[in-house]
């Protein structure tokens, strides 16, 4: 792995902050009786080599298939000669045990936001996208379709988006009564606020009324806030942020001041970090100046890589205690990341403000379960 590349020096010891005592048992204690139910997902990035028949679904209650696209023109599902590849993958995602629930996901980071605008746009357009997801869903036995669109770019985009949510319901009623099957869950992951102002044109606010009446759940996204785009160090999902509002705390508190209900949340939560090369390494806080990404080209480093990078390189960690979220450093490589701890704390908060439950991003980069399963620790199970 490209890790491997800056790893010089291995040292043994991993040099703790004295601020560093949420290690400590009484944050795990849990002051609330435990809820059980509730949203514990993930998503399985089909081109991770991660197999499907290694995910321990005790931790998990929810599985998404990541991710499939909708095809130029006739806006089906794409499972072209290129996707078929992956149909042994979307069934072996059935091969989970315990069982789970599994969703096929729709869009992602790397989808093309101008086609699913178009998508969105007209009637046909998306009668034949919605009667593509429910054709995969059924045959390839997913109980449930997820809406990952990145991003709806403007406000027209938004009030289509209302629309396909409205038709693609309807139609999934529809289907259930005629196939007397279970209906197809629909859900939606979205921005981690619930009006997108920094990325793209100008701020446009998601239709929110939609959300509430045809989703099972939408799904903030609470990480990137942070990464190489910017020239200064910065926390990746802080849960506070007293300095700006970019944090999930303000995130969530705009999805539920919109008039999303907190039971139709389910919170995002990262598997990875953010590095850059510090521009001095002797400046080595939050907000200090870098160069640009580090170890990988855009900066993002799996949980399980930054173990081993902090443990070989022996670098600094330090937890922060206001954003609810670790740090570490070592010559020019500066991590923002979350380990159990703050992922413990995130899970009590998402607890706290009454959410459905949450997510992670994603199967595969956790460290033989670690967080995963404090997750689930602190939800309850
Ligand atoms: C994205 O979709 C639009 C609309 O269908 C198309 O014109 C464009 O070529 C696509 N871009 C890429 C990179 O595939
Ligand atoms: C719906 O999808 C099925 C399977 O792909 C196809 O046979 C059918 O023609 C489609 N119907 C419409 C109205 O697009
Ligand atoms: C369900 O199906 C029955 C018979 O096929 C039909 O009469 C009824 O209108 C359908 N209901 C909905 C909500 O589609
Ligand atoms: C978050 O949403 C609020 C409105 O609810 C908006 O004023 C703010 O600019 C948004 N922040 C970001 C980072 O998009
Ligand atoms: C980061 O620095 C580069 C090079 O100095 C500059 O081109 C870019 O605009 C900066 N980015 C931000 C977000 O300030
Ligand atoms: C954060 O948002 C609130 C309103 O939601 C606003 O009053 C405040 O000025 C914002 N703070 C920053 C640092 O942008």
């Amino acid at each position: 792995m490209a890790v491997q590349s800056i790893i010089t020096t291995p040292l043994l010891v991993i040099l703790m902050s004295l601020r560093s005592y949420a290690f400590t048992e009484p944050s795990l204690h849990r002051q609330q009786p435990p809820s059980k139910g509730g949203v514990r997902a993930a998503y399985w990035p089909a081109w991770s080599d991660f197999s499907t028949s290694s995910i321990d679904t005790n931790y998990f209650t929810h599985i998404y298939y990541a991710f499939v696209q909708p095809a130029p023109e006739s806006f089906n599902l794409e499972i072209t000669e290129s996707y078929k590849k992956w149909a042994p993958k979307y069934d072996g995602i059935h091969n989970i045990r315990p069982r789970v629930t599994t969703l096929l996901s729709i869009g992602g980071g790397g989808n093309n936001a101008t086609l699913f605008s178009e998508m969105a746009s007209s009637k046909q357009n998306r009668a034949s996208f919605i009667n593509s997801t429910i054709h995969v869903a059924r045959k390839h036995e997913f109980n449930g379709l997820d809406l990952d669109w990145e991003w709806p770019g403007d406000e027209k985009d938004m009030s289509n988006l209302a629309l396909l949510l409205k038709e693609w319901y309807k139609a999934l009623v529809v289907e259930a009564n005629t196939s007397r099957k279970s209906r197809l869950l629909l859900t939606s992951a979205v921005y981690f606020n619930s009006t997108i102002s920094l990325i793209g044109n100008g701020p446009r606010s998601y239709p929110v009324r939609a959300i509430r009446k045809y989703l099972d759940w939408a799904s903030p996204m609470c990480f990137d806030y942070n990464g190489a785009w910017a020239n200064e160090t910065g926390f990746n999902a802080a849960l506070y942020d007293p300095n700006s509002n970019i944090s999930t705390k303000y995130g969530i508190g705009s999805w539920i001041g919109s008039g999303v209900p907190a039971e139709k949340l389910v919170m995002g939560l990262p598997l990875y970090g953010r590095a850059w090369e510090l521009k001095d390494p002797n400046d080595h806080g939050v907000g200090a100046k870098a160069v640009g990404p580090a170890v990988d080209t855009d900066g993002s480093m799996d949980y399980d890589e930054i173990l081993v990078f902090n443990k070989d390189t022996g670098a600094k960690v330090v937890y922060d205690e206001v954003a609810v979220s670790f740090y570490s450093y070592s010559g020019t490589t500066w991590i923002g990341y979350d380990d159990g701890p703050s992922i413990t704390k995130k899970v009590q908060f998402a607890r706290s403000m009454g959410l459905k439950g949450y997510f992670f991003w994603a199967i595969g980069k956790d460290k033989d379960w670690t967080i995963s399963k404090q997750a689930s620790n602190a939800w309850g199970y």
